[in-house]
């Protein structure tokens, strides 16, 4: 299949991909999206194939407004809506209970759904045109470094999805905080580009989910993720390396808002120099720095927890 770039002025034509039951890949705030229509079991299911996703591991669900949440989600609890609003449009998933018309496809046959509202102007007026909510997993291909720049997309999955609208570099660089509202007390199933000490301070205390391996407690969590080919080190240092060891290394200059945005470039970058080895570090786990070495150690072949 040849796949289509469209330029931002394209929303009508973008829309018309989403709502022919077409694959779409879309900017966000955060990292690249493959869209289809969340309410098309077909279109979904293309999703999963373009990407090489298994098919236990659920796609989060995009909407444009908060008033679309109730055609996704059965129960929005105050805290869940007080969250939301707050910090949408931006980098924020919550987990709810799901409307009984989402495709079990796109939840992994669970009972909840991922939901939440992209700051991206060009998105936002995609559904809005397509009259549809949008699941969209990130535009890599399974396993691989999430895209944050429309090349990085076609990089991957050129030719495996019908077309992409270029909407420039992503500002946040990581994937969305997951929050779940499923319980009684909200967990995080994932680190993100929304602070957990800003989302604490507006809904209080929230559980961390067991991060590294327990599949059942946080699908489609698998440890080696974001990886590159080549194999990334965290713990190492050059001379531990003999000197015919070709090493890259990724740049993490910058506070933690400007190492976050550069991170999956800067591993793909490396990535694409055919070295031996990347040798990155972890940074100050707070804020953002949190996403920043979740992804890190899920990258690196030196890490297990
Ligand atoms: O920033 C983002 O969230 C990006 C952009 C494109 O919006 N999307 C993204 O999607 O990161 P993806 O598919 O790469 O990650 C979705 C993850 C799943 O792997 C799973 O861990 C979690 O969201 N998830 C989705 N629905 C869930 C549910 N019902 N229960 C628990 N976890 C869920
Ligand atoms: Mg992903």
């Amino acid at each position: 299949m040849k796949t289509k770039l469209l330029l931002p002025s394209q929303i009508d034509e973008a829309a018309d991909f989403i709502r022919n039951g077409k694959l779409l890949a879309i900017p966000t705030e955060t990292v690249y999206g493959l869209a289809a229509d969340a309410f098309n079991p077909i279109a979904v299911a293309k999703i999963f194939e373009a990407k090489e996703r298994p098919t236990f591991d659920p796609l989060i669900v995009h909407i444009a407004d908060f008033e679309q949440i109730f055609t996704v989600a059965k129960i929005v609890p105050p805290a869940a809506e007080k969250l939301a609003k707050k910090c949408w449009a931006g980098p924020l998933t919550i987990i709810l209970p799901k409307q009984n018309e989402i495709p079990d496809l796109v939840t992994a046959g669970l009972s909840s759904v991922g939901i939440r509202i992209p700051n991206s102007e060009i998105t936002r007026e995609i559904i809005r045109k397509s009259k549809t909510p949008i699941a969209a997993p990130s535009a890599n291909l399974f396993g691989h470094t999430s895209p944050t720049c429309a090349k990085q997309v076609l990089d991957d999955l050129r030719g495996r999805i019908d077309a992409i609208i270029d909407g420039g570099e992503c500002k946040i660089g990581v994937e969305s905080t997951i929050i779940s509202f499923v319980n009684k007390i909200p967990v995080c199933y994932r680190f993100g580009g929304i602070e957990l000490e800003y989302i604490e301070s507006v809904i209080g205390k929230v559980e961390i989910a067991g991060f590294h391996g327990k599949e059942d407690f946080s699908p489609g969590r698998s440890l080696r993720h974001y990886a590159p080919k080549t194999p990334l080190y965290l713990n190492k240092k050059e001379s531990d390396f003999s000197p015919e060891t070709k090493i890259g290394t990724i740049n993490q200059e910058g506070d933690l808002y400007e190492i976050a945005k550069n991170l999956y470039s800067e591993i793909r970058n490396a990535d694409a120099k055919n070295c031996d080895v990347i040798l990155a570090r972890l940074v100050e786990n707070k804020g953002i720095g949190m996403a920043i070495n979740d992804r890190l150690k899920r990258a690196a072949a030196d890490y297990k927890d």
